[in-house]
């Protein structure tokens, strides 16, 4: 026990006026706490237990004795209260006493061992498909486009209808599409869908912006493709729309050009073949010569499989701009009399897939983190 000075002693009381026995009582609890919070090992426990408790000569018994018999008869009744009050009290105090711990105890479960290891947070790293992602948006935002964006859920309005996609024309079948059900109710061009491709951002930007515009704009889009080790349900895109007066299949092809090199490498040709989607026309495929052989079609004395041995590698769709496009946002300033503009559309998974040698696309989605690391 530190610090103790006095321990407590039951005074004899003359004095039985409730000021006298309050203050007896105050003094007596405020001895038993101390007392309690001094407790420091099992063997003190059982002391401090006996001083106040034990029947013979324990506080309690002590203040039993000297506290009552000595009272006279009319105080005795109030004594009598006071004291049993006073039991109860010291008596829950002494149950709930314990061995307190110790300066030594309580600075040592503080304590901080700055020589243990610190916790390692993994840092992350981006997704091959998102750093693929982010190096094709970057190389046109060096080129002066800017980034748009749009809604995944959409409508057949501008998944279809506004780029020229008539209801019930055939050139729907080439996307498999996943509809949202229950929307027989509504007008056909407002029925929901999940977006095939990220072409109706063209249609919502022009609505917003007035030419000249120059975007592009990546994002998620789904079709109805069992997943496979080249299809996945999920899949990105990014598009590319440049409106101005005057802008010419030139320019599509210059700008395309310079693109693929930045991307692929200064070394790789570009190559145009003529194609049909049904926003663009004139349509046309893209081809690069491929990346992994060098346009050869043949890796040492191994085809070449990424390019299937034809040394070149079909990387996006592009053309120029159909008139019939520009007619849904001619209010806004896209007179197809008066502006042309250029589109391209490309699969960043399929890029990611090629670019990184990786021979299925489900690799990229499934989260593994021992495939995800190689790329950190
Ligand atoms: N949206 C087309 C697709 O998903 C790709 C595409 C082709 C986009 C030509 C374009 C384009 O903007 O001009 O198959």
């Amino acid at each position: 026990m530190k610090n103790k000075i006095v321990s407590y002693i039951v005074p004899k009381l003359t004095d039985y006026s409730a000021a006298a026995l309050e203050k007896a009582v105050g003094e007596c609890i405020a001895a038993c706490k101390s007392e309690s919070e001094e407790v420091r090992n099992d063997a003190e426990l059982k002391s401090f237990r006996d001083r106040w408790m034990a029947r013979k000569n324990g506080i309690l018994t002590q203040i039993n004795d000297l506290w009552l018999k000595g009272a006279a008869k009319d105080a005795k009744r109030e004594a009598g209260i006071r004291v049993n009050a006073l039991k109860a009290r010291i008596t829950e105090m002494v149950d709930a006493a314990h061995v307190a711990e110790t300066d030594a105890d309580s600075l040592s479960a503080e304590r901080v061992d700055i020589s243990l290891p610190g916790i390692r947070r993994p840092i992350g790293a981006e997704h091959p498909v998102i750093k693929t992602r982010n190096e094709i948006v970057g190389v046109f935002e060096r080129l002066g486009y800017s980034v748009a964006e749009g809604p995944v859920v959409e409508t057949d309005y501008y998944n279809f209808e506004a780029l020229n996609f008539p209801p019930n024309h055939p050139a729907r079948d080439t996307q498999d599409t996943l509809f949202i059900g229950a929307q027989q109710s509504k007008p056909q061009r407002d029925r929901l869908l999940l977006r095939t491709h990220t072409s109706p951002v063209q249609i919502r930007t022009m609505e917003k912006m007035r030419p000249p515009i120059r975007i592009v704009i990546p994002g998620t889009v789904h079709r109805n493709d069992p997943p496979d080790a080249s299809h996945s349900p999920m899949f990105h895109q990014i598009e590319g729309l440049a409106v101005d007066t005057n802008i010419t299949f030139g320019d599509l092809k210059g700008t395309l050009d310079h693109a693929m090199k930045a991307l692929f490498g200064s070394s790789v040709k570009t190559h145009f073949r003529p194609s049909f989607f049904p926003f663009t026309e004139p349509s046309a495929e893209l081809y690069v010569t491929c990346f992994i052989c060098g346009g050869s079609g043949k890796r040492s004395s191994d085809p070449c499989r990424p390019c299937k041995q034809t040394g070149w590698i079909e990387v996006l769709g592009c053309g120029m701009v159909d008139p019939n496009v520009f007619e849904f946002v001619k209010d806004n300033g896209y007179d197809p009399k008066k502006v042309s503009g250029f589109a391209f559309g490309m699969g960043v998974d399929r890029l990611a897939l090629l670019k990184y040698g990786v021979d299925d696309i489900q690799l990229f989605f499934q989260g593994d983190v021992r495939f995800l690391q190689q790329f950190g």
